[in-house]
């Protein structure tokens, strides 16, 4: 705990009750979004705290130039964009909010999922464009399929249940996934190459970490099904993408939902292309946008921050 916390920059749109909650308890707070490196390290120079979300890169750089600098937060699940071995050197405690979006990034999975199995947007957007295709966009039930899980934690096993609703088969594939708890959720736990093939749908909740970056890739894509759907809600690089626009092009691949990407914004040509796919619903990181994870997320890491400060016996 810190004796006091001095002022802090919020430096990436988290809801005002963050702000709010610190002014009250006598921390002051700058707000200064959209800052180059440049600038951050510059308006650091007056800051012992940070709190971001996904736009501010915290590197290496930030820590070696701002010695004031004594906790950064990020209103969200992972701390991607926080370089941790930096912060670690410098002393500089991390802190993050896991679980504070889960459910509003479950029931974008689920959105997702139902949306690939119906064509819902491009049968929205064939209408509004004045066509009455009813033979085009017949879809499928997902009731009887196989959903893949690929990562059974928080996200992975709030999606379980709403897809086990649907009447969906829910195989999992988790390192840490125990039989007993496997049974406790209906789930059955599985090795990687048993699920290939049978699966219907794989979504991935799992870090990006090196076990996980292409997780998806040609090899496994050759394995699975013809008319695999592959759903990412987690992070860009779990799915490789230009595999996965191959497996599309070829039509191995009948669908794809994607929330994240490897570089956002996407600029890069392959996944440009992979959005433009007819057959890829793709949305703009959205899985944690809703106002109830917002709120819940920005209130969340304000907590923490009162907590180091001794201001709050929540966290404490
Ligand atoms: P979590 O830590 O609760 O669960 C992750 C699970 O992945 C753990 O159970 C872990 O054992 C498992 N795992 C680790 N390595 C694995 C591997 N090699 N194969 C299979 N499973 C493996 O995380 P969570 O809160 O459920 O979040 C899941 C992902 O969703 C994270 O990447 C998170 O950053 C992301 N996320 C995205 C959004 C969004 O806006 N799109 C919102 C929230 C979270
Ligand atoms: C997270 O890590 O919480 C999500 O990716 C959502 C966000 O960008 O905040």
């Amino acid at each position: 705990m810190f004796s006091t916390l001095g002022s802090v920059l919020i430096s990436d749109p988290v809801d005002a009750c963050c702000s709010e909650l610190l002014v009250r308890h006598g921390i002051p707070v700058t707000t200064k979004y959209k800052l180059s490196k440049e600038e951050l390290i510059k308006e650091l120079q007056n800051h012992e705290g940070l709190i971001v979300r996904s736009e501010t890169k915290v590197v290496n750089d930030v820590f070696a130039s701002c010695p004031k600098l004594r906790v950064v937060g990020r209103a969200g699940t992972g701390v991607d964009n926080i370089d941790l071995q930096a912060a670690t050197r410098k002393g500089v405690i991390v802190l993050n909010t896991p679980g504070g979006n889960s459910i509003s990034a479950c029931e974008l999975t689920c959105a997702l999922i139902s949306s690939l199995a119906r064509n819902v947007p491009q049968a929205v957007q064939s209408l509004k464009e004045g066509r009455w295709d009813r033979k085009l966009y017949s879809g499928f039930e997902l009731s009887g399929k196989t959903l893949a899980v690929l990562g059974m934690g928080r996200i992975g096993r709030e999606v379980t249940r709403r897809m086990q609703a649907y009447g969906m088969r829910v195989i999992a594939f988790d390192p840490l996934l125990t039989c007993e708890i496997a049974n406790q959720i209906g789930v059955e736990k599985l090795t990687l190459d048993e699920i290939w093939p049978i699966a219907d749908y794989i979504t991935v909740h799992t870090p990006l970490i090196p076990q996980t970056r292409n997780l998806i890739n040609a090899t496994t894509l050759a394995k699975c099904k013809k008319g695999i759907r592959i759903i990412n809600v987690a992070r860009g690089g779990i799915v490789d993408e230009e595999a996965l626009l191959n497996a599309l092009k070829s039509d191995h691949c009948a669908g794809a939902a994607l929330d994240v990407f490897i570089e956002e914004p996407p600029k890069n040509p392959v996944t440009l292309e992979l959005i433009a796919h007819p057959k890829v619903i793709a949305t703009p990181h959205l899985g944690a946008s809703t106002e109830e994870a917002q709120q819940r997320v920005a209130e969340e890491i304000a907590q923490q921050f009162l907590a180091l400060s001794g201001k709050s016996t929540e966290y404490a």
